[in-house]
């Protein structure tokens, strides 16, 4: 795993949109796997930012999100279809029929699951996927305990995974209790991966992805295992290893 070490959040969204920027020139087809959440909002910022002033083009990108809440349609303020139309998709050139989000309101989600697998197959799979990591190693919404082997699934949520996200929703009982995720197998079939991991709250998952076991209970250990991934991390996350060294 390759690190970026840089000064703090508004550093780490300039590099991550300079790192995506540079691929959605270069590659023609791209298929772009994007992530939610607060880590990434000042990386679509840059990226808009960049489209507007050097017209980087969208339309032969494909997005492939990883994961929703069960239970939400995309209209729902707190869905993540809604905060990805929102933050970035609304506001770039990209065809909104070259979006893919898993859908949270699916009549059958087990079939939903198994489709969002296949749509990612049938286009050859992730080029870049952009995570964040949840202060219990989660990456996507799989929670530790998660098998390494799993595909798009769905998950009951953890008790500190709602109440990191209810600051987004007008009570901790409003947040829903369980999310459809691509697997951490499916995570893994990416080709590359751009792991952004900002604030002090995030230094002791960094400090086990980097230092810890290779373990189911805390997946993001599984990144150790893959052959190319470059992480972003700020001055608050990485504080601890700066010591270390
Ligand atoms: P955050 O979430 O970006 O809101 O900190 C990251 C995650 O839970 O994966």
């Amino acid at each position: 795993m390759k690190i970026i070490d840089v000064k703090d959040y508004q550093e780490m969204s300039k590099k991550a949109a300079e790192y995506i920027i540079e691929k959605v020139r270069h590659s023609k087809n791209l298929n772009l796997g994007l992530a939610t959440g607060g880590t990434p909002v000042g990386t679509y910022t840059n990226l808009i930012e960049d489209h507007k002033q050097n017209h980087t083009s969208y339309q032969g990108v494909k997005t492939f999100n990883l994961d929703e809440y069960v239970g939400l349609s995309g209209d729902n303020h707190n869905s993540y279809r809604f905060y990805m139309n929102d933050q970035l998709f609304n506001h770039i050139d990209i065809e909104k029929s070259n979006t893919h989000i898993p859908r949270g309101d699916a009549k059958d989600m087990q079939k939903e699951c198994e489709d969002y697998e296949n749509l990612l197959a049938e286009h050859g799979g992730i080029d870049l996927q952009i995570l964040g990591i949840g202060s219990n190693g989660h990456i996507g919404f799989n929670e530790p305990g998660t098998s390494f082997d799993s595909n798009t699934h769905i998950v009951d949520l953890a008790p500190s995974t709602r109440e990191a996200n209810a600051r987004y929703f007008d009570s901790l009982e409003e947040v829903p209790t369980r999310a459809v995720t691509m697997g951490i197998a499916t995570i893994m079939k990416s080709k590359e991966i751009l792991l952004l991991i900002s604030g002090e709250n995030k230094k002791e998952a960094l400090s086990n992805l980097l230092h810890g076991e290779v373990d189911e209970r805390f997946p993001a250990s599984v990144l150790r295992n893959h052959p190319c991934v470059t992480i972003i991390a700020d001055e608050a996350a990485i504080a601890d290893e700066k010591v270390r060294s």
